[in-house]
């Protein structure tokens, strides 16, 4: 199977790491994980972020194929419908999406025209679903736990794990979101675990531990040893009352609010008023 060529992106204010894999043969590629920067005090957004794998894929002449996301994230707005108003290409998510929606549409009050079966999406993928960029082959698999809809896609001997793991000294991911499951997030983990030795795990998020240099792929035999939650040796009951005793103590991420509203609708902001002007919602007293 022909290897995948993998460049990294760091969006600085949320930690996120975003990718562009390429497909060499065919100049074909897929952008995962891209940012769209807001700001919660101007209500702002700004194309940083984006801008810069858009530059890539432009500098490369790369033709954009698939924009992937691992799952609906809490912490950062998808970038996924700039880029595609950009350079084209199929936006698609795990199916749990609806089930995010279904949850999250009563908070929102979403007009009723806000269907909640993932129609927003170009495409959704269930376990063992398989799809390519050019001619490489990428499977997806299904990793719920931090969230319900939450997916892994294999590339190759590359693993994008979305928000499964962190790098082993900062372990894994929440799981108290609406539809997280820790016992779930262990089962999916496992999985990712049992892959060869040598596969390549790349994070989503790197926090940067202690000021330690960035770091965003990790060899499955690393996750193994070194994780600090689910490393060998470590069942599911102590790992599910780790991550229950250590969610209770986090704060909610900055940008939840806006993220989930914006997200939910795979990266669509809201149609502007009458007015002409775009809102976002806060829901009182709901999250
Ligand atoms: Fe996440």
């Amino acid at each position: 199977m022909s290897a995948p060529q993998i460049q990294h992106f760091y969006d600085e204010p949320t930690g996120t790491l975003s990718y562009v894999v390429i497909d060499d043969q065919s100049g074909h590629a897929a952008v995962i994980d891209g940012v769209l920067g807001y700001s919660m005090q101007s209500g702002r957004t700004d194309t940083r972020s984006a801008d810069a794998m858009i530059d890539h894929l432009r500098q490369h002449e790369l033709s954009l194929q698939w924009i992937l996301e691992t799952h609906a994230h809490a912490d950062h707005l998808s970038g996924a419908q700039y880029i595609k108003s950009q350079l084209g290409g199929q936006v698609a998510i795990g199916e749990g999406i609806r089930n995010v929606q279904a949850h999250f549409a009563p908070i929102y009050n979403l007009d009723d025209d806000f269907e909640t079966d993932g129609r927003q999406f170009d495409q959704l993928f269930a376990d063992g679903d398989a799809f390519r960029i050019g001619e490489l082959e990428c499977a997806v698999i299904a990793t719920p736990g931090h969230t319900n809809d939450s997916v892994s896609y294999r590339i190759g001997d590359a693993i994008f794990v979305g928000d499964s793991l962190f790098m082993p000294d900062f372990g894994t991911a929440r799981c108290d979101f609406p539809g997280g499951d820790a016992g779930a997030l262990f089962d999916s983990i496992q999985r990712l675990l049992a892959m060869p030795d040598e596969t390549q795990l790349f994070m989503c998020h790197d926090y940067r531990p202690g000021g330690r240099d960035l770091r965003w792929v990790c060899a499955v035999a690393e996750q193994r040893q070194h994780n600090i939650h689910v490393g060998d040796g470590v069942g599911k009951a102590e790992f599910a009352g780790m991550r229950s005793k250590r969610d209770a103590q986090l704060d909610l991420p900055a940008l939840i609010v806006p993220a989930i509203q914006v997200n939910i609708r795979a990266g669509h902001l809201p149609d502007a008023e009458d007015n002409g002007i775009a809102y976002l919602k806060t829901p009182i007293d709901e999250f």
